[in-house]
C-alpha cells in the first residue's frame, strides 16, 4: 500500500510499504478514507525528529471503512463505517472507566515512563504505525473505533478521530463560568474549533493569532479575533479593556511549543538537531525546549483566579515557569492529550442534526496521498491558506 512516512526533519515521502495485517485476534483492519494532517504531526516534522524512526507511517486522524476484523472482535464488521480515536484504548482499566483514556492503563508506554499509545507518534508513544496511509491496523478494535451512519461526507466525522473532542476537552477544562469570557491562543485548527465550541456554548471567545486567513476564518463565524502582530506591547491591555480591565476568566492555550516569538528556545530547537540522535533525545527530553510564549502570554492575560487550559503539546523538562505570578494570581492549570471517547457522546448530536459547529467546510484542503508531502510543507509554513488538510487515499 501507499503511505506518508517519516524520513528525517521536513522530510516525510510516500512510499510503498506492505500491507498491514490482522496480528491481534482484537485487530480490525481499515480502509481509510480520509485522514487528517494536525499541528501535532507538524512537532515530528521539526522538532521532535530524534524520537522518529526512518520509514515510520505517520498519521493519526483517520476514518474509514472495516475492511478485516479479528476473531475476537465481535462489535465490528467488515464494510462498517468508523472514525479512529488517536487514541488507543482499552475502555475498560482504571483510567479508561474515569474517562482518562490518553492515559489507558492496558497501552500506557511503560518502558519509555509514558501515557496511552497514539497512532503515528514516535516511540514515546508505543510506535504504532499512523493512518495516513491506504490500510491502517487497529489494535484494541471492539472499544477505539467510532460508527458512524452513512450519508453525510467523511468531513462530518473525520474530526472525531482528534480535532473535535480535543477542542471540547479544551473548553471544557478552560472551566469558563456561565456567560464568561475565554481568550483562544492560537487558531490553528484546534484554537478555531475550541473558538466554535466556546461560542457555541453561549461564551464570549476572542482569538488570537498571526496568520491572516488564520483570523479571518474564525471571524467569519462571528467570533472576534485579534492580530498578534497589531498588539506588539499592548496585548494584554487591549484584551483587559475587552474584558471589564480584569481579563478573561479563562484562556487556551492552542499554540504548544513551537510558538511564534521565542528567539532563545527555538535557538536550542534548532541546535538540538545537529546532534546525534541519542543526544538529541537527551537533550529535548532533560533540557528547556519549549518556546513558552504562548503560554507566558495565558498567564500574564487571564485574570486573577482564572484558569488557563493547555492543549497545545509541550514537551521540555526544565524551562522556567514564572511560579510566583501563577501563585499570586492563583491561576488553575489543567492540561493533557484528549480523551477522546469521553467527549464523543455529547459531540456526536452537533453532527447529527445540521452542522452548528461548521465542520463539513472546516477543510482548506481535500488532496490525494501523493501530495501529502507537500501539504505538509505548506501546512507548517502557512503558505497558500493550508489550514486543516484532509488526506484521501
Ligand atoms: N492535547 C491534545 O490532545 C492535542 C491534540 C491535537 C493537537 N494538539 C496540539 O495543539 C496545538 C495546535 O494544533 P493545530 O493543529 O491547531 O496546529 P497549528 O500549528 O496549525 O496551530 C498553531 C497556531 O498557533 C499560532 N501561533 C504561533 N505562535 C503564536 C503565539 N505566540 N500567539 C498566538 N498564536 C500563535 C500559529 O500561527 C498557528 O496558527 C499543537 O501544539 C498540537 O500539537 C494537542
Ligand atoms: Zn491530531
Ligand atoms: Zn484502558
Amino acid at each position: 500500500m501507499k503511505a506518508l512516512t517519516w524520513h528525517g526533519k521536513r522530510d516525510v515521502r510516500v512510499d510503498n510499504v506492505p500491507d498491514p495485517a490482522i496480528e491481534e485476534p482484537t485487530d480490525a483492519i481499515v480502509r481509510v478514507t480520509s485522514s487528517g494532517i494536525c499541528g501535532s504531526d507538524l512537532h515530528l516534522y521539526e522538532v521532535l525528529g530524534a524520537f522518529m524512526s526512518e520509514g515510520s507511517i505517520l498519521g493519526h486522524e483517520p476514518m474509514g471503512v472495516v475492511e478485516e476484523v479479528g476473531a475476537e472482535v465481535t462489535d465490528l464488521k467488515p464494510g462498517d463505517r468508523v472514525v479512529i480515536p488517536f487514541n488507543i484504548a482499552c475502555g475498560s482499566c482504571f483510567m479508561c472507566s474515569q474517562g482518562l483514556h490518553s492515559q489507558c492503563e492496558t497501552t500506557q508506554v511503560r518502558e519509555e515512563g509514558k501515557g496511552a499509545r497514539l497512532f503515528g507518534y514516535t516511540r514515546l508513544y508505543g510506535e504504532v504505525p499512523g493512518g495516513q496511509a491506504e490500510l491502517l491496523r487497529v489494535p484494541l478494535a471492539n472499544y477505539g473505533p467510532i460508527q458512524v451512519p452513512a450519508g453525510p461526507p467523511d468531513d462530518r466525522f473525520v474530526y472525531l478521530s482528534d480535532v473535535l473532542p480535543t477542542a471540547w476537552q479544551a473548553v471544557e477544562y478552560a472551566g469558563v463560568p456561565d456567560g464568561g469570557s475565554v481568550v483562544v491562543l492560537g487558531l490553528g485548527p484546534i484554537g478555531d474549533m475550541s473558538a466554535r465550541i466556546a461560542q457555541h456554548r453561549g461564551y464570549r471567545a476572542i482569538g488570537i493569532d498571526l496568520v491572516p486567513e488564520r483570523l479571518e476564518r474564525v471571524r467569519s463565524r462571528g467570533i472576534e479575533a485579534l492580530d498578534l502582530r497589531d498588539h506588539d506591547g499592548d496585548l494584554v491591555e487591549v484584551v483587559r479593556e475587552m474584558t471589564e480591565g480584569r481579563g478573561p476568566d479563562s484562556v487556551i492555550d492552542a499554540v504548544g511549543m513551537e510558538a511564534h516569538g521565542a528567539p532563545a528556545a527555538k535557538l536550542v530547537q534548532a541546535m538540538s538537531s545537529l546532534l546525534p540522535d541519542a543526544l538529541e533525545a537527551k537533550l529535548i527530553e532533560k533540557a528547556g525546549i519549549d518556546r513558552l510564549s504562548a503560554f507566558h502570554t495565558a498567564i500574564e492575560l487571564v485574570r486573577r483566579g482564572g484558569t488557563i487550559s493547555l492543549v497545545g503539546v509541550y514537551g521540555g523538562m526544565v524551562d522556567p515557569v514564572p511560579m510566583m505570578t501563577l501563585f499570586d494570581k492563583q491561576i488553575q492549570l489543567r492540561m493533557g492529550q484528549a480523551n477522546v471517547k469521553r467527549w464523543v457522546p455529547e459531540i456526536m448530536p452537533l453532527l447529527l442534526d445540521g452542522d452548528p459547529l461548521g465542520v463539513d467546510s472546516f477543510a482548506s484542503h481535500r488532496l490525494p496521498l501523493e501530495e501529502g508531502p507537500d501539504a505538509y510543507e505548506k501546512f507548517q509554513k502557512k503558505q497558500d491558506g493550508f489550514a486543516k488538510v484532509l488526506l484521501q487515499p
